[in-house]
């Protein structure tokens, strides 16, 4: 008799079916079904159509090419033009509670699969990840292995994914899923501001999400199948020649983190509470997340010791809880020219190294972080004068430098030796407590045979070294701003620097895609200057404090220049952060659009929301329109500024609101009576 899976989450089931010897079949993932459902094989209800072949292949787990399926294939690979089919001769389950392990092999191909699934009932995300092993005698050349494939269901209809460039992170791209397939991909190298490693997709009473957690090259595809579904491939794109597995050796690919819910509030709130329990913070736990204070539009490459004392001293009166000292402060970096490599204090700007700021700094209650860019080497450096041979480089093609830099081949164990002991001497040597790791290119000359794969896991492994060294230091991921923000490198860091763009109407999109993946509380939002560095628009200090208050909250400005009432308010925003952080950082998120490009977003839960509302550009309606706040309970009471309301109210009708001028937000509590 035909065995079936089935493993139930609070909110989203799946189902796959178990014939003997096969890739289990897909027969379900969605919102969640009730125990024991009745089920009958596939092929039992599915007559042959015309013009098929007499064996029916519904879609697999692990689709296979040239034996029957005409799909996209999970796998392609061969071993010098042989052995290029896939199609599993044997298979094996077994399940551990909410995660099910399955076991394919092909005797013919001489290959073995091993699919893991965990349904998460915490958050409802299924993680799944696909480990190839080579079991014939000869290299297998590996061009495509989907870390996961995923059923939707035909009446998906819109796909939501994001784009964009330095400066304009998480652009939304809408695309209708139609019979062709629905395909990105990213080739940089790293996660990219081009190309974010995830979507959502739009269906008739459910929304799905996935994303990739890696900091490399992905590519995605949507495809319609002969079923009238569709099928959801996520994993690593990999370059010709990359991977090549000897007799008897494994690949694993990353993760693919898939969810449903009701709607993308519900993906989004999902993917929240997974990420959350992919961090480890120091001593185990999130402590609040301290206010930052970033040097780096305030000062640039001016590293002045008295003047960023000042800014200190400055930054402690306004309630700066964590003091990140940027690029600049190394041997000879007086611009973006020069000395990547050379992770040793500039004693011409720091006579007596770096000990007296951190010092001053920590004695001002504040916490000390430092800025570095390993994975990177300026050819003016004397890094690279000693070791040339250590940046990747392509046999015959020129160096392409970008931001006059080149990429260390951080597999080497002498590059990764290099770089742990340089950065170690300056954490065991300092008070630091906080590294923001930059990365601020895109890979083009990747070696002789790619090594994409092998930078992400070389630049992993350092990280990791590093956190088991110096347990007590978190660490920021940054690439430019947004260029890698995944659910890859969240295992080994705490927050993300979302754009450089910090302009707050720009911000206000960018943040939103960045929720729909990502926690508030790893989400780097600061307050700029006025006009904006990226954009040349000014804002109020009040505008900018309201957009960026619900991420880990930051000031990147010189505050000894702001003018006796910005340094009020921002003092004020300062205190306001501190007293709704929790609120902010453990609550779940809802992002809505009212009518007349009102956007609006709530943090908490259905005892009481911080609201804010955003207006980015003028209001065309000679009245503000309402709110609803569905996430609210119908049968209780809340109290609004003094006012009492009911929930149905609140929920059904909507919030009524002020008039606002662009450019202008309200910040409002919503509290359970
Ligand atoms: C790019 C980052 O995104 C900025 O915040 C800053 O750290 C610069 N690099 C420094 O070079």
């Amino acid at each position: 008799m035909t065995q079936f899976l089935t493993l139930h989450g609070t909110a989203v089931s799946l189902i796959l079916e178990l014939p003997e010897g096969e890739a289990p079949l897909w027969r379900y993932w969605g919102r969640r079904l009730p125990d024991g459902v009745a089920l009958q094989p596939i092929r039992a209800s599915r007559p042959t159509p015309s013009f098929s072949l007499d064996f029916d292949q519904p879609l697999s787990l692990f689709p296979g090419l040239g034996v029957g399926w005409f799909g996209e294939s999970a796998l392609l690979a061969h071993r010098a033009g042989r052995d290029w089919t896939f199609q599993a001769t044997s298979s094996a389950v077994e399940q551990d509670g909410q995660t099910a392990t399955m076991w394919l092999t092909d005797d013919v191909a001489k290959i073995a699969v091993a699919i893991t699934l965990n349904l998460d009932s915490q958050s409802d995300v299924l993680t799944v990840s696909t480990t190839l092993t080579n079991l014939g005698d000869a290299i297998l050349d590996v061009q495509w292995l989907a870390a996961g494939v995923v059923p939707l269901p035909g009446d998906a209809c819109e796909v939501h994914s994001f784009g964009g460039r330095h400066n304009d992170e998480f652009v939304p791209i809408t695309d209708q899923l139609t019979r062709s397939t629905w395909r990105r991909e990213n080739r940089r190298g790293l996660t990219s501001h081009a190309c974010f490693p995830g979507a959502i997709v739009a269906a008739a009473g459910a929304t799905y999400g996935a994303q990739l957690a890696w900091s490399g090259n992905h590519r995605q595809s949507i495809e319609w199948i002969d079923d009238g579904r569709f099928q959801w491939q996520m994993g690593e794109w990999l370059a010709p020649g990359e991977i090549w597995l000897a007799a008897g050796e494994s690949i694993t690919t990353p993760e693919m983190l898939a969810t449903c819910g009701i709607d993308a509030n519900a993906v989004a709130q999902n993917f929240h509470s997974a990420i959350r329990q992919r961090i480890t913070w120091p001593g185990g736990k999130m402590k609040p997340r301290p206010v930052h204070l970033n040097t780096w539009e305030g000062f640039y490459f001016n590293h002045d010791e008295a003047a960023l004392m000042e800014l200190a001293d400055a930054g402690a009166a306004v309630g700066i809880e964590r003091f990140v000292l940027d690029d600049g402060w190394f041997a000879g970096r007086n611009d973006d020219t020069s000395s990547l490599g050379d992770w040793w204090t500039d004693t011409a700007k720091y006579p007596n190294g770096l000990r007296p700021l951190a010092e001053h700094v920590t004695g001002l209650g504040m916490e000390f972080g430092l800025w570095v860019e390993p994975e990177m080497v300026n050819p003016d450096s004397a890094l690279y004068r000693a070791h040339p041979d250590w940046a990747l480089a392509t046999p015959g093609r020129p160096g392409i430098t970008a931001r006059n830099q080149l990429v260390l081949d951080m597999a080497k164990p002498e590059v990764s030796d290099y770089l742990f002991d340089k950065i170690a001497a300056l954490l065991k040597d300092l008070p630091i407590t906080y590294l923001k790791w930059d990365h601020n290119r895109d890979l083009t000359t990747a070696g002789a045979q790619p090594r994409y794969h092998k930078q992400v896991e070389a630049a992993y492994a350092l990280m990791a070294r590093l956190r088991a060294a110096f347990p007590h230091v978190e660490i920021e991921a940054c690439a430019g701003g947004g260029g890698r923000i995944d659910a890859g490198i969240i295992r080994h860091t705490h927050r993300f620097w979302t754009s450089d763009n910090i302009d707050a109407v720009s911000r206000v999109s960018i943040q939103r895609g960045f929720l729909q993946f990502m926690p508030p509380e790893v989400m780097g939002s600061h307050i700029g200057a006025s006009p904006a560095h990226a954009t040349g628009r000014s804002q109020s200090m009040d505008f900018r404090g309201a957009v960026a208050l619900p991420g880990h909250f930051g000031v990147e400005l010189d505050v000894r220049k702001l003018d006796e009432r910005d340094r009020t308010k921002l003092a004020e925003w300062i205190a306001t952060y501190k007293a709704h952080r929790d609120r902010m950082h453990h609550g779940k998120v809802w992002q809505g659009d009212g009518d007349d490009g009102l956007l609006w977003q709530a943090h908490g839960d259905a005892d009481g929301i911080l609201l804010f509302v955003y207006r980015v550009a003028p209001q065309s309606h000679r009245h503000a329109p309402l709110v609803r706040l569905s996430m609210l309970d119908p049968k209780r009471r809340y109290g609004i500024d003094g006012i009492e309301y009911g929930g149905a109210w609140l929920v059904q009708h909507g919030l009524s609101l002020p008039p606002l001028k662009a450019e202008t937000s309200l910040m409002i509590e919503v509290t359970a009576l």
